[in-house]
């Protein structure tokens, strides 16, 4: 077999997804085992239209799961010096680290095993710019899921994880990223920003997409696809209609660790509208 033909039959597996000018490999959408190698969304375009250039320009970053490592190499073209990556599925770290050569990043990008504990792989070290896609979907207790999804019955707990532990890892003056699927109201992702304004002192600013989902539906795929019961998913609705929520909004927040002890947290709206996050990217 030629080197070409081993590559295309290589490929022919996997899904290749151009994004922002360059290109990355994951697992494709009908792979549906719990260490599925996220694939190429709206929401990847919109954490790399979102990076601030000014902050990531030389900066030593942190992600918290790499995934396929689609933006820990956007960060890299940024701007960014360096990146450590986390990550605790085994798959997604092979597929990371062949889009990471394919980018001609091995020298600037490294994988770092991820924990339970998600910020203990790095304790001791700052950054100045932390990012993440974080596991988001709403998901019943103990729950196992996909490794880059469960996320507690809200989609939150993952994020509540990363803020408490937030300024052991973040340089003062830093910069934090998230981009996530959050749930809220028609308004906007009133949870992500009351959870925020619980955890992270100084200017906060999440900006969604206009594009919301409708909460409820958003959560039908998952008996329909056989991730959990219809009774897993009546007790998580039961749960969002008790806390009045009733969309999901496709979102970064945007975090400046200035020093100060008052939370500021506004909430704004991009220009751009992403499309669904259901939809995967082409
Ligand atoms: C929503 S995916 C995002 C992947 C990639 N950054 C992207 O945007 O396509 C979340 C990732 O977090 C990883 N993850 C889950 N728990 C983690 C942990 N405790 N530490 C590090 N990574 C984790 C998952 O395996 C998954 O790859």
């Amino acid at each position: 077999m030629t080197l070409q033909k081993q590559l295309d039959a290589v490929l022919a597996r996997k899904r290749l997804t151009r994004i922002n000018g360059y290109a990355v490999v994951t697992d494709r959408l009908d792979y549906a085992e719990i260490d599925q190698v996220f694939p190429i969304y709206p929401e990847q375009a919109f954490f790399l239209d979102e990076i601030v250039g000014d902050a990531i320009e030389g900066a030593s970053v942190l992600e918290v799961g790499v995934g396929s490592g689609v933006l820990s190499i956007g960060a890299i073209r940024a701007g960014a010096a360096k990146v450590t990556a986390l990550e605790i599925n085994p798959r997604a770290k092979n597929i990371a680290g062949f889009n990471i050569v394919m980018n001609g990043f091995e020298d600037r990008i490294s994988i770092v095993d991820g924990a339970a504990d998600v910020f203990a792989p790095v304790a001791g070290q700052r950054f100045g710019y932390v990012f993440s896609n974080p596991p988001f979907e709403p998901t019943p207790p103990d729950h196992p899921f996909f490794y880059h999804s469960a996320a507690g019955p809200f989609g939150l707990d993952f994020i509540e994880t990363m803020f408490k532990g937030l300024y052991d890892v973040l340089e003062p003056g830093g910069h934090l990223q998230i981009v996530t699927a959050a749930p809220g109201d028609e308004a906007g992702p009133f949870m992500f920003a009351e959870l925020a304004a619980q955890y992270l002192k100084g200017p906060t600013r999440i900006v969604s997409s206009p594009a919301r989902l409708d909460y409820y539906e958003a959560l039908d795929w998952l008996p329909e696809k056989g991730f959990f019961t219809v009774e897993q998913t009546e007790e998580l609705k039961r749960m969002a209609r008790a806390r009045g929520v009733t969309h999901s909004h496709l979102c970064v927040l945007h975090h400046h660790y200035d020093g100060s002890d008052v939370s500021d947290v506004v909430m704004t709206t991009s220009d751009k509208a992403y499309a669904s996050p259901e939809i995967p990217f082409e």
